[in-house]
Formats: structure tokens, C-alpha cells, sequence
């Protein structure tokens, strides 16, 4: 889409404090009259009600379509209906809902798959319709359709952005073959409560890493052209807070400062904006009480108007209606009116927009203009992905029979689940194990869990296609070790544990892969936990396991991070397996044998305690920051050590590295360039995971204490050496003030370079001589990284 939607900004509140629901600068009584039969006008273009939005640059064909629909008919595009249900996909795709497409009720269905009933469909829409509108087909394809890679903060943990954009191209590839035009992916909110169950959904707690991951999964997911027919629309999600519930519990307030706003939670939603995200959807949740689906300052002023942002936005589910239960409105008129006003362009199945707002657009030609102009996004949209020209594009059934799980799909959900995993801890060289005959006992119900293994939102992915973490161990194991079995305990309550059993194999093995964690069901949304413990089996059997005084191996299944100090520190080795997907047992397997170095890094910290959470690397270093020494009143517990149990960064490999002296030099257009020699000092073929941090030391408000400013994983051969160097703008270095908004002050700036937050092995300082103001958030810049 060109710059279709780009035009005056509202003049609404220009702050985030003073933001408010009912500002409007649109009263002005109806122009917009009683419909007359057969179409309405296209509203008026008025300068006291311009949205980000300008009809006339629109496509003739789109302005064309608009002028002729009737005002039931543009109601009926912003309808999202439910086709059916997550889990029972098209069932609700009954000989009424026809008729609905007929007349122009629909314009998108969700949870709908299948080239030939979507194909069959689209028919309907296209040919029976009365102006021909294709319909838009969407599901939540988060980290996989049919090939069912890691959960998405697995994905994050490879800190490869190339391993997501693969994964996302492939997901884009089976879902469009299947009839799919639209995603809700990537999920980019930042999190870093653990309680919340969705931080299984995003890529952790940090936002320059969190941006990097949003742009490769838009590319992925988007490709170099939305009318390819192998390529689907993105929906970033879910604008602008939702990753701060308070308390971590789900759809709860994020009642947060403007700082940590633009600083941390909106920057992966401006890099995804500037990679050209197609779609956006607004969170359920509000952010200092104005709910995200209401809010005109955040939607229509900032990411429309000040970002530029020209694509359509998708209410969460039934959110515009719930914003009655925000306290925000007292009618589903009401409601819908402040989700359109505020720049909602689709309804995702509540039906306030297209069944409860036509008497008040009718009365307010402000309203007209901005239904018009959420029209107008919505079929640009249709047109940008080919429907128009080429609707029946994504129905080809052989191409979905070609196309599901082939053998390449599935050899990047494996390679993707070796990135994956994080070893955590690694005493004496536990792992791998040799390869020399012994005698394993695998125990844990989670080994044989397939379905844990799909995650939180598992599309088409079927247990059936999954390779069990005992499986993988069994199939690959050397020749004359015996791979033995006992369950032990599962962390559903429906399985009846057997934990003497499992210690009875523990005592005739060589090793113990402990396998426990979260089953799929404990993480997810509104799987928020007050504990993030492990579930009281999980430890007992973990418990019971040591006593054999055997040594022991935890593979850690979770879908975020668990406060394990004491399994931790009982266990001779600990290896994060998240859930991999289904090529998770293959996977798992290249490792503990050591085929492959894991080489994951945490993209958000383990708290040794639930009580220690939330918390960050990237926090203030207040006026009397934490101190170890318990006789000094300081920032931290009196009760457990100021330090993560494993922080952000962190992930051991089979070798180890040594980094040379971080060294800079600033070029004459003011870039940054920081360099590092890395050397492999193991005996090992390895990833290494570089990670670059940034300090203000002193600025106009307090900085954190670091910054995530870039990271590459590059592989070095045993005793081999690679230099790294990272280019930055001194844009990178900007703060947000609330009067100044994104600015670069002069000063000194610390980098350090390391191997997690909590290992920073080399440091430099530059300064910065110019200040200047740069309107965009500082860990949305991607630094330049090269290795050689
Ligand atoms: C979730 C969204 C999801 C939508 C459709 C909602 O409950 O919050 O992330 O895209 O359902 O399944």
C-alpha cells in the first residue's frame, strides 16, 4: 500500500497523561443522513474530523467500491465472525452464515482453514456478493501451521532473528496453501512477570532483542510481496501494553509510566510498524485506564499519526465490547463508537461495529468519514494481498497436499528446536553424555507428552506428527545404551503418579534425564500463576530422584521461566527444553549426546523465588542501589541473593570462549563501531551468543543500568577466532523524555560486551559531542553487526 493513510493528525491530547477517551474534536451535528436505498456517499473529507486518513489516495478501485456500498454493507466489512472455534476450526460455517456472505454481513472469518472449504467460501463472497468483496481468512499461525515449531519464547532463546523469519516464511507458506490470508503474529509484547501465562507467546523481557524478532517474523510472514500467494499478512500484536498486567494476572491493567511506555513495552510495535506490518490489533487491556481498544492518543495519534503507520487494525477478541466492562462506556453504541473513533478498523466477533454504531455514524458525519476511512483500510488491505485481482489464489489443494510438513518444513522445526533450547547449568561436564555404553533412565511424564510439546497455540499441528522427547532419546540412542522409561508423575492432575516406580529406574541407571516443568495447559492466556514453582509433583518426584544420589540431568519442558533454586542446585546439569515443537525429541536428543553445542540464550531472566518478580536486568539503579552486604539498607531482599537464579543472556555451550578487549572508534558521520575478538578456547565446534550493552552513566533522568543494544550468535570452530564488530547510531544512545520526547544528549557512553547481562567480560566508553532531538525509540534501531 502506498502512503494511502497518512494525512492530518487529529488534534487531539498530545500527551499521555492528558490523553482521554471522550476527546473528539468532532461534535458537529449530522450531516451524514438517513440512508437512501442503494448506497451512501463517500463521506466528506473535513478537516475537523480528519483521521489518519485521506479516501483519495486510496486506490480508485477502492474508493470506487466504497462510494457504492451501502452504509449495511461497510458495517458488514469490519465484521470478524468466528467460523469456528480454535480447536474446532470452520464449525460454525453453517448454510446461514452463506447467506450472511451473500449480503455482505462478513468481511473476515476466523478460526477457518482448509484450501477447499475456504476456496468454497471465498466463491460465495466473490460471485454471489453483490459488489464481489473478497472475504480475509485468518488464524492464530503463531509459531507454526502444520510444522509446529518452539513456542515463541523458545524461538527468542535461539537469538537468531534468520532462525524466526525461516520459521515464519514456512508458516506463512502452509498457511496460505491452506486457504490462510492473515495471521495474529507476531506477538511482540514485552514481558517480564513471569506469572503472566502469555510470556510463553512473545520474546521476553527485552526491547531491542523483542524488536529484532517482531522485523524478522513481518518478513517472514509478509515476504517481499503480500499478493504472493505463499505469503500471509501480519498482525502485530497486542497493541500497545499488554505484556504488563498488574500482577502478572491476564487482561489486567498495565499501569505504567510513559517512560517505561515508549521505552520498553512500544518499540517491538514500532519496529514491526517500520517493516511494514499489514495489520495491528489492539490489546484487551488498558494502559493507565484507557483501554488500548479505546485509546485515540496511542492508536490514532501515535502509531497512525506519528509513526505512519497504514494498515488495518483488528480488535482482540470481543474486545469492543468489553470496554462497557472497562467502565469506558455504558452502551455497545457507546462502545463501538470509541473503538471507531479511536482508529479499530475490524471487530473481532463482538458485532458492536457492524450491528450497533449505524444510527450513530448516521448522525455524526465525523463518524461516517472515519467509517468510511476503516472501510477504505480494509478492502486496501484485500487488495494488497491479490484478492481482488485473484481471489481463489490461496485454494489450490494440491499445492496444500505438497506443502504441509514437507521434509524441509520439518528439518527447520528441528534445526529451529536445537537453537532453541538454553543449558542452564553444566557441572562437571554432565552433558553431553558419552556416547560409551551405559544405561539411561529417562523419567518424567513430560518425556512421552506430545501434545505439551505443540504449545499454546498449536494450529493444525497434530500430536500424531510429534516426536516425543523419549522418543528422539530412544531412536538416536549409541550403540549398547539402553534408553529406560518411567513416568513417574505428569504435571496434570488427571495422571496418577508413580514416583516409586521412576526412582526404581533411577537406581539402575549410569544417568537421569529428569524431564519435569509446565505441561502446554499451565501456560498460555488466562494461565497466569501466583507460583511459578514447579507443580508440587514435579518436585516431588524431583525430590525423590535425588535422594538416589544418582547424577541427574533436569530437562526443564516450560513455557516460562520457573523458579527452581533448589532443583537447580540439586542437579548436576540443567538444559531449558521449553517445548520444541514437533521435532522436539530429535532435537533434544542432538544435544544430550552432543552432537550439537546448545548454544540458546535466556531472553528473560530465572527468579531464584516467584516473590522476586517482576524483574529486570534493565532496571533503574535507584539512589541506593542493591548491595550484597545485608548491614547496608539497599535495593534489594533480605531474604535471597539480589541476583537472578540464571539472568537475562545467559546459556552455556560444550566449549568455551574468551573476548579480547572491546575497542571504538567513532566515523566521521557520528556511527559507533565497537569491536571485539572472540576465540573459542574449548575443544568444541560452538555457537557463541555476543551481546552488547549499553550505559548512560549520567543524563537528564536516570538510565538503566544496561542496555541491550545488539547480539549476534556466530559459529566458531574449536581454536578458531572471529572478530565482531557492531555499527550503531548515536540515535541508539537516545532517552525519551516526556517534554522532549526521543532525544540524543551529548555525554559519555559506557558499552560493554559480554556473554549475558551478568557477564560482561570487556567494556569501552565513547562520548557522544551532539544532542539532538530523533522522534524514534532507540531499541527499535537495529545495530549493524559484522563478523569476520
Ligand atoms: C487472543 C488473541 C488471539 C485471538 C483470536 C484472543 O483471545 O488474545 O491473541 O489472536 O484470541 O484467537
Amino acid at each position: 500500500m502506498t502512503d494511502a493513510h497518512t494525512g492530518t493528525r487529529r488534534a487531539v491530547a498530545a500527551s499521555f497523561l492528558s490523553a482521554t477517551l471522550l476527546a473528539s474534536a468532532c461534535a458537529t451535528p449530522a450531516q451524514y443522513v438517513a440512508e437512501t436505498p442503494a448506497t451512501t456517499p463517500v463521506s466528506p473529507e473535513t478537516s475537523a474530523c480528519s483521521a489518519n486518513v485521506s479516501l483519495t489516495s486510496a486506490s480508485e478501485r477502492v474508493q470506487s467500491l466504497v462510494s457504492q456500498m451501502t452504509i449495511d454493507e461497510k458495517l458488514g466489512q469490519l465484521n470478524q465472525a468466528a467460523g469456528g472455534r480454535s480447536k474446532s476450526l470452520n464449525s460454525k460455517l453453517t448454510p446461514e452464515e452463506l447467506d450472511k456472505v451473500r449480503s455482505g454481513e462478513i468481511g473476515s472469518y476466523l478460526h477457518v482453514a482448509g484450501a477447499q472449504p475456504l476456496g468454497e467460501l471465498q466463491k460465495v463472497a466473490v460471485e454471489e456478493g453483490r459488489l464481489g468483496i473478497p472475504l480475509l481468512f485468518a488464524m492464530d499461525v503463531v509459531h507454526g501451521y502444520r510444522t509446529i515449531f518452539p513456542v515463541p519464547l523458545a524461538m527468542a532463546a535461539s537469538w537468531d532473528p534468520s532462525v524466526w523469519k525461516d520459521a515464519a516464511a514456512i508458516s506463512a507458506d502452509e498457511a496460505s496453501a491452506s486457504g490462510l490470508h492473515w495471521t495474529f503474529a507476531p506477538m511482540v509484547d514485552v514481558a517480564r512477570d513471569p506469572r503472566w501465562g502469555r510470556i510463553v507467546e512473545g520474546a521476553g523481557a527485552d526491547p531491542y532483542l523483542g524488536s529484532r524478532m517482531a522485523v524478522a517474523q513481518v518478513e517472514g510472514y509478509q515476504g517481499d510481496s503480500l499478493a504472493a500467494p505463499n505469503t500471509i499478512l501480519a498482525a502485530t500484536k497486542h497493541f500497545g501494553a499488554y505484556g504488563v498486567p498488574t500482577g502478572g494476572r491476564d487482561y489486567g491493567s498495565a499501569d505504567i509510566s510513559e517512560q517505561s511506555l515508549m521505552e520498553t513495552y512500544l518499540p517491538a510495535f514500532y519496529a514491526a510498524t517500520k517493516a511494514g506490518t499489514g495489520s495491528m490489533m489492539t490489546a484487551f487491556n488498558d494502559v493507565a485506564g484507557v483501554p488500548s481498544t479505546a485509546n485515540e492518543y496511542l492508536v490514532d495519534d501515535v502509531l497512525r499519526g506519528e509513526w505512519g503507520f497504514d494498515g488495518m487494525i483488528v480488535s482482540d477478541w470481543n474486545a469492543v465490547a468489553e470496554l462497557i466492562n472497562h467502565g469506558v462506556a455504558e452502551t455497545e453504541e457507546e462502545a463501538g463508537v470509541l473503538a471507531l473513533r479511536a482508529g479499530v478498523d475490524m471487530d473481532m466477533t463482538s458485532m458492536v461495529l457492524p450491528t450497533r454504531i449505524k444510527s450513530a455514524v448516521q448522525q455524526d458525519d465525523c463518524l461516517a468519514h472515519d467509517l468510511d476511512a476503516a472501510v477504505a483500510r480494509i478492502l486496501t488491505t484485500k487488495e494488497r494481498l491479490g484478492l481482488f485481482d485473484n481471489p481463489m489464489a490461496y485454494h489450490d489443494t494440491k499445492r496444500e497436499a505438497a506443502t504441509l510438513l514437507s521434509d524441509a518444513h520439518r528439518q527447520a522445526a528441528h534445526d529451529a528446536a536445537v537453537r532453541s533450547m538454553v543449558l542452564l547449568k553444566n557441572d562437571n561436564q554432565t552433558l553431553p553424555f558419552s556416547k560409551a555404553p551405559q544405561n539411561v533412565a529417562v523419567i518424567g511424564g513430560l518425556a512421552e507428552d506430545k501434545l505439551t510439546q505443540l504449545g499454546s497455540w498449536r494450529a493444525q499441528g497434530k500430536t500424531d506428527e510429534v516426536v516425543s522427547l523419549l522418543e528422539g532419546l530412544q531412536q538416536s540412542a549409541p550403540d549398547g545404551t539402553t534408553v529406560t522409561y518411567a513416568a513417574g508423575a505428569h504435571p496434570s492432575m488427571d495422571v496418577e503418579s508413580s514416583i516409586d516406580e521412576a526412582v526404581n529406574a533411577a537406581m539402575g541407571a549410569d544417568q537421569v534425564l529428569l524431564v519435569i516443568g509446565e505441561d502446554y495447559d499451565l501456560s498460555g492466556e488466562a494461565r497466569s500463576r501466583s507460583d511459578i514453582s514447579l507443580p508440587k509433583n514435579q518436585t516431588d518426584l524431583a525430590n525423590a530422584i535425588f535422594e538416589t544420589g544418582k547424577p541427574v540431568t533436569i530437562v526443564l519442558v516450560t513455557g516460562r521461566p520457573l523458579a527452581i533454586e533448589q532443583e537447580a542446585e540439586a542437579a548436576d546439569a540443567v538444559l531449558n527444553a521449553w517445548m520444541l515443537g514437533l521435532e522436539a525429541g530429535n532435537a533434544l536428543a542432538d544435544v544430550i549426546w552432543g552432537d550439537v553445542s546448545p548454544a540458546g540464550r535466556l531472553p528473560i531472566e530465572f527468579p531464584r523465588r516467584t516473590g522476586a518478580v517482576p524483574h529486570t536486568y534493565s532496571e533503574y539503579p535507584g539512589g541506593r542501589p542493591a548491595d550484597a552486604d545485608l548491614s547496608k539498607d539497599t535495593n534489594r531482599f533480605i531474604d535471597i541473593p539480589i541476583t537472578p537464579l540464571f539472568p537475562f543472556g545467559h546459556g552455556l555451550s560444550y566449549s568455551s570462549f574468551d573476548y579480547g578487549d572491546l575497542t571504538s572508534a567513532v566515523q566521521s558521520n557520528g556511527d559507533i563501531l565497537l569491536s571485539v575478538r572472540v576465540t573459542n578456547s574449548g575443544d568444541v565446534d560452538a555457537d557463541e551468543v555476543v551481546q552488547l550493552y549499553m550505559r548512560d552513566p549520567l543524563a537528564s533522568i536516570a538510565r538503566p543500568k544496561r542496555e541491550l543494544r545488539g547480539f549476534t550468535r556466530t559459529h566458531i570452530p574449536a581454536g578458531d577466532s572471529r572478530t565482531v564488530t557492531f555499527t550503531l547510531s548515536p540515535d541508539q544512545t537516545a532517552l525519551y523524555g516526556a517534554r522532549t520526547g526521543w532525544v540524543v544528549e551529548p555525554g559519555r557512553i559506557e558499552f560493554m560486551v559480554g556473554a549475558s547481562a551478568d557477564d560482561i567480560r570487556s567494556r569501552t566508553d565513547i562520548e557522544i559531542t551532539e544532542g539532538r532531538e530523533t522522534g524514534v525509540p532507540a531499541s527499535a534501531i537495529a545495530t549493524r553487526v559484522s563478523v569476520e
